[in-house]
């Protein structure tokens, strides 16, 4: 074999390793399986954990870097026009840059990309986002304000048609999409609602996704998605998500189901700061004695009972026990903790959209 003909091969191999299968993506651009990130309440820094590192730590880069966690996981899609014809993206959220979503659409904020050979789902809770279709502006400039929480999960091709059914089931907001008949879609039934199903990514990681039930009543017996975690964990749960102060007690969320108790987060403290749940705008929550945590679409008030939605939950010790480890403060009762709390001291912010 002559040197030419090895340059040429080498770099052939460089460039198709450049090219392989899309995946969730750690700052320095390497492929995981997947990550959470969890961001300060103001500013752009974060706590980080994935599947090749599982502690939970401060980040290197903001989360609007241009080659940052999120940009890197997201660049096929800022690079559409070069990714092979089977490359799909899928943008949901019921806050679109431009617009919010109808109440009949899902209270749901995600991302899924599709190739050849994987899914990657990318769920979170931030309003406009991905803003624009660059790596120089996908982050919103809304989303420095407040909490936010993203989770990633790399899947293989195969499961194309289990993340079709449930953007399907929660009756995603679509606003962006490239390619959208990439995500393999075979079912046409649909499914009764509340209902869970197990979901292995790629690394053979094991997750659970969940659609929650509607209740036009807002009853929150059944149109509270963290009852439906609860009683499928068969777990206590404690939970973080948007401040909510409902007037009507018959429409509060309840602070237990049969048997389980369903604990409200009041401040976390992280590598990333510390903050209040009133400047979080995070939606998860952890079982106080499994391995599950979970990232949700749903807020815990009467307005959010009625809308479609759903979570994604991981079952992994570190994780879990991470989770819990950065819970700060809790009560029992979801009743007790005041809306607006956010800051100490002034401005007092005005509410920035009743559904949150
Ligand atoms: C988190 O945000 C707070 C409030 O802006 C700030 O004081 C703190 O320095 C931030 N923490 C980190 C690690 O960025």
């Amino acid at each position: 074999m002559d040197v030419l003909w090895m340059i040429v091969l080498t770099v052939g191999l460089l460039g198709s390793h450049c090219e392989g299968a899309i995946s969730c993506k750690n700052e320095n651009g390497f492929d995981v399986d997947w990550f959470i990130l969890y961001k300060n309440k103001s500013g752009f820094d974060y706590v980080y954990i994935d599947s090749t590192n599982q502690n939970l730590k401060k980040n290197n880069k903001l989360v609007n870097n241009q080659a940052g966690v999120l940009a890197n996981t997201l660049n096929p899609y800022f690079e559409k026009n070069k990714q092979s014809p089977h490359f799909g993206f899928i943008a949901y959220n019921d806050q679109t840059p431009s617009c919010n979503a109808l109440k009949e659409y899902g209270h749901s904020k995600g991302v899924v990309m599709m190739d050849e050979d994987n899914v990657v789902w990318l769920l979170h809770s931030t309003p406009k986002f991905p803003a624009g279709d660059e790596s120089n502006n996908f982050y919103p400039d809304t989303g420095e304000k407040y909490a936010q929480i993203f989770m990633c999960v790399t899947l293989k091709s195969a499961q194309s048609a289990q993340i079709a059914q449930h953007l399907k089931d929660i009756n995603a907001y679509i606003f962006k999409e490239h390619n959208r008949g990439k995500l393999k879609d075979s079912s046409t039934a649909p499914q009764p609602l509340p209902y869970h199903e197990n979901l292995k990514s790629a690394g053979g990681s094991q997750f659970k996704r969940f659609v929650k039930q509607v209740s036009k009543e807002r009853d929150p017996k059944e149109g509270d998605l963290y009852v439906t975690i609860a009683n499928t964990l068969q777990s206590n749960l404690y939970i973080q998500t948007w401040r909510s102060e409902p007037k009507d007690p018959k429409k509060r969320p309840l602070s237990e189901t049969e048997k389980k108790k369903l604990v409200t987060i009041t401040s976390v403290k992280t590598a990333a700061g510390e903050w209040k749940h009133g400047c979080d705008h995070s939606k998860w929550c952890v079982s106080d004695s499994e391995n599950w945590m979970c990232v949700g679409d749903s807020n815990r008030e009467p307005s959010q009972f009625e809308r479609p939605g759903g979570a994604l939950c991981i079952n992994n010790p570190s994780v879990a026990e991470a989770f819990r480890q950065i819970i700060n403060s809790s009560v029992p009762d979801a009743d007790s903790v005041s809306a607006t709390e956010c800051d100490p001291g002034p401005p007092k912010r005005p509410r920035v959209d009743s559904t949150g």
